[in-house]
């Protein structure tokens, strides 16, 4: 591709799935702080930092430097396509709270914020690190501040998102109790962990997380399917790791690409499989896959969820639109002299994938820090390390 900003090797994606993180060096690490200081100040915070780090303590970071390695850290992260917009990255540094329910009063807080009424803004929340390596720190268990349950019956059958079968059980086992009438979008409390460790449960208020029912603009019975999704993805057991510490509760959020309800959570056939009912609906032939039911009932979904956002003024982009901005991003980081580590098979949308530009684009992903870790991520490293 002329003019890619990326350093690509032969083939691509160049990093096989499960690779584990590379481990930076304590430089590494606390190579951002030159974007924020210059001179005998940086020399200063940077060996004020290091000294601690050693030590085994978190980074005594102030809340600039620790909003700089947040938006540093989203600058970073190889598996998002939206990066164009690092810089909006709002902080709320509450490093001080570490118990459960201060926590839980501050998520509800983090929610309406970023929900703004439908105009979704980013924030990252940190709270409390372990006051040493290793050491307890909070935790919340769900994946995501907004999820619909999962409930397995008797007979084997699922009913909600059956990728919250074990948050769901474990909602249950600790007293949970939905709603009489069990729906297939059942919003899940939040299970949430201070330093104590101990899992507490707590019900989410009514009416705290705004919804979008999905209509279709051209097909009336859609609407009749019920589907609907929750307007904010605040990603919640994601490590943020900088300047050498990790935070294993500090929740952030984007906003939603369109395909990532429309083409995933709503389409999988291990997630919500509705295109074989949305096929049926449309008279296609669902015999042979050659009619391409599929693909017709994916685009029809994924048109009533960019429809539905839309009309209920709740900021969402489309993937078309996302691939343009990541190009974008990728330009900027180049004129900035910095290369950008990406994962194709994350940045490229899961519904037409060579209509978008970043198909044709080489990537490889590479250890940076700040940057955010999936929990999964370190039980990779952890067996391959041991
Ligand atoms: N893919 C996840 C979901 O569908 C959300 C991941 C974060 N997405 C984002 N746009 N920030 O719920």
């Amino acid at each position: 591709m002329s003019g890619c900003p990326f350093h690509t090797s032969a083939s691509s994606p160049a990093s096989p799935r499960g690779a584990a993180p590379a481990r930076l060096s304590i430089e590494d690490e606390l190579r951002f702080l030159e974007e924020i200081h210059a001179g005998p100040r940086l020399a200063e915070r940077r060996a004020a930092i290091r000294e601690a780090v050693t030590r085994g303590l978190p980074a005594p970071l102030s809340t600039e430097e620790l909003r700089q390695a947040g938006r540093i850290g989203w600058r970073n992260h190889a598996r998002c396509i939206g990066r164009l917009h690092w810089r909006s990255l709002e902080l709320r540094d509450h490093r001080h709270l570490d118990d459960a329910e201060q926590i839980a009063a501050s998520l509800r807080e983090h929610l309406e914020l970023a929900q703004n009424d439908g105009a979704v803004r980013s924030f990252l929340t940190v709270f409390a690190p372990p006051e040493r390596v290793g050491g307890p720190a909070p935790r919340i268990h769900n994946h995501q501040l907004c999820a619909y349950a999962g409930y397995r019956s008797a007979d084997g059958a699922i009913l909600g998102d059956p990728k919250n079968l074990a948050l769901t059980e474990q909602a249950l086992a600790l007293g949970w109790r939905p709603a009489a009438e069990r729906t297939r979008f059942d919003l899940l409390p939040w299970i949430v962990a201070g330093r104590d460790g101990v899992p507490r449960l707590f019900p989410l208020p009514p009416g705290l997380v705004r919804e979008v029912p999905l209509r279709h603009p051209r097909l009336p019975w859609f609407e009749g399917l019920g589907l609907r999704w929750y307007a904010v993805p605040v990603i919640s057991d994601m490590r943020f790791r900088a300047a050498g510490t990790d935070y294993p509760a500090a929740p952030f959020n984007g906003w939603y690409m369109g395909t990532e309800i429309g083409a995933r959570n709503l389409a999988d056939r291990d997630r919500y499989d509705q295109l074989p009912v949305i096929a049926e609906r449309l008279g296609l032939d669902r015999r042979r896959p050659r009619s391409l039911w599929q693909d017709q009932a994916l685009v029809e979904l994924n048109v009533a969820v960019l429809h539905s956002f839309e009309r209920e003024g709740v900021k969402l982009v489309d993937h078309h639109a996302a691939s343009e901005e990541f190009m974008r991003f990728c330009e900027r980081e180049r004129a900035a002299g910095r290369e950008v580590s990406a994962r194709w098979d994350w940045i490229v949308p899961p519904m037409s994938p060579a209509t978008t530009r970043v198909y044709h684009t080489p990537m490889r992903e590479f250890p940076l820090s700040p940057d955010f870790h999936a929990r999964s991520d370190d039980a990779v490293a952890l067996a391959s390390s041991g």
